[in-house]
């Protein structure tokens, strides 16, 4: 269960995804692709700001950086290629236009030939109360998200579809979970990333409303017999609260002994 590794390199290189999406027809940003700082501050004009700069590796949540003009854009390429602020994962960059409208986490089941989506997320990603501070890698979910209208066809046609039909072209053999990150707005969809596993913190949400046994659909992904088993969702609202130690997402206090769970009543820890 889980995605080969060249699936994986959907996550693994923000490149390779835009160029997943944009050869697939899946909607997404506009973007260009750039090697060098000097490529990069080139690339600037095709942009209005404000700009996303995108570090094409892993970065732990550390790799997006909204810039709200051409000095920002520019420190913070600078950063990323030149001083290696990222090391390796800043090599190659993906400059791409900003979109606006509410974020939405898809997770769905994927056996190569099925695709089942979960129910729907929302991530809040920032650190501090009211949407403040920096991004981090989630300080809480809520599912359904409450913003998604009815559009369970346009989400097929416009961006499960063409993954599915991207999948098999590319010959990728992928079971397991794939996380379609989308910005919606007016009823239309695009795409801002996907990653190849559950999500964090969408998963504590997503599963607890899970009415069918995770096993069987485990099982069923894993030979390619997802098509047979019935994934079934109970009508409930969860919402899901991470607490952190003080800095995060900097560097903060670890080893701290968490007290008082067994006075916790009508939660999950
Ligand atoms: P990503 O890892 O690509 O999903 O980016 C991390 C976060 O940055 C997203 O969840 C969004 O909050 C934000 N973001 C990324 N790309 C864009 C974009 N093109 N327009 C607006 N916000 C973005
Ligand atoms: N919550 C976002 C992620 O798991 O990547």
């Amino acid at each position: 269960f889980g995605p080969t590794r060249v699936a994986a390199t959907l996550e693994g290189s923000k490149a390779f995804s835009k160029d997943f999406m944009a050869r697939h027809n899946i909607p997404t940003a506009k973007y260009v692709e750039v090697h060098s700082y000097e490529e990069a501050v080139e690339a600037l004009v095709h942009f209005t700001y404000p700009v996303v700069v995108k570090a094409d590796g892993l970065a732990a949540g550390k790799g997006v950086v909204i810039c709200e003009d051409e000095q920002m854009a520019k420190d913070t390429l600078k950063e990323m290629m030149v001083d290696g602020s990222l090391g390796s994962a800043g090599n190659t960059i993906v400059l791409e236009e900003f979109l606006t409208g509410f974020e939405c986490s898809l997770l769905c089941f994927v056996d190569g030939d099925t695709i089942v989506p979960m129910v729907s997320a929302k991530d809040h990603k920032q650190v501090y109360d009211g949407n403040k501070g920096p991004n981090t890698g989630g300080m809480g979910t809520v599912s359904p998200n409450p913003f998604l209208p009815d559009m369970d066809e346009v989400l097929k046609r416009d961006i499960l579809d063409p993954f599915m039909e991207g999948l098999k072209k590319d010959n990728m053999d992928y079971r397991g979970v794939v996380f379609i990150g989308l910005m919606i707005e007016n009823e239309q969809a695009k795409v801002l990333e996907f990653n190849v596993r559950f999500g964090d913190p969408e998963t504590q949400s997503i599963l607890l409303r899970l009415d069918s046994d995770l096993f069987d659909i485990m099982y069923a992904v894993s030979t390619k017999t997802l098509k047979d088993v019935e994934v079934k969702w109970k009508e409930e609202h969860v919402a899901c609260l991470v607490l952190a130690s003080a800095g995060y997402p900097g560097s903060y206090e670890k080893g701290k002994v968490i007290t008082g769970l067994d006075a916790v009543e009508d939660v999950i820890v």
